[in-house]
């Protein structure tokens, strides 16, 4: 089975997929995590041809091998990866990982274009979205730094990832909208495993 959540910055779509994951034995693909792993490649200096980048069962993400996770979560990294990923180029390659990772097994991968690109017969598909407010609170707590910075950041990246030429982020036609404003992680975790234990039954008839 595979589960492509997609949506906005900081919608919470990680701290779902993870626990989804945990919670289901699949393994949890963080693509935000991959283009921002491509992100510091191009800051190394790295072509892009020599990009490898995987995830491991444990959750970790690495760049050639190398362990790279605790690099990823900055705000340099927030702006440069959604800059990179209006490449066509970046997008490519990234996606042909994204699916060779997930190719034979059962996975949770979270992005912008899981749905519609990535993984488009994905049994299912999640669209997680909260206000921009709630989304800047909830990454302020994680980063710092002030309100109105974060908020305008966090804006500025949806705007960028939403209106590019190359899959842009967009609900597939078939994916369960989901308002994640005033929930928990408790909540919204409860939520999709209802869905999917739905979905599962749906496809065992
Ligand atoms: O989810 P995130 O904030 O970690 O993602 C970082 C950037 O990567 C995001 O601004 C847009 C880009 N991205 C993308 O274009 N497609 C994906 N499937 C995942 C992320």
């Amino acid at each position: 089975m595979k589960i492509a959540i997609d949506g906005p910055a900081a919608s919470g779509k990680t701290t779902l997929g993870k626990r989804l994951a945990q919670a289901l034995g699949f393994l949890f693909v963080p693509t935000g995590a991959m283009y921002r792993a491509a992100a510091l490649a191009r800051l190394r200096g790295i072509p892009l041809k020599d990009v490898d980048i995987n995830v491991t069962e444990e959750g970790r993400v690495l760049l050639n091998g190398e362990d790279v996770t605790e690099a990823l979560a900055s705000p340099a990294l927030d702006e440069l990866s959604s800059q990179l990923a209006v490449e066509g180029e970046v997008r490519a390659h990234l996606v042909e990982l994204q699916r060779r990772i997930a190719q034979g097994r059962d996975v949770v991968m979270e992005g912008r274009d899981i749905g519609t690109v990535v993984l488009p017969d994905a049994e299912l598909k999640i669209f997680l979205w909260a206000t921009l407010e709630e989304r800047a609170r909830r990454r302020q707590r994680e980063q710092g730094g002030s309100f109105e910075e974060v908020l305008e950041a966090i804006r500025k990246r949806d705007e960028r990832d939403s209106t590019r030429a190359l899959a842009p982020l967009r609900p597939a036609p078939d994916a369960v909208f989901l308002d994640t404003t005033g929930k928990s992680p408790d909540e919204v975790l409860c939520l999709v495993l209802r869905l999917v234990e739905e979905r599962r039954a749906r496809l065992a008839r």
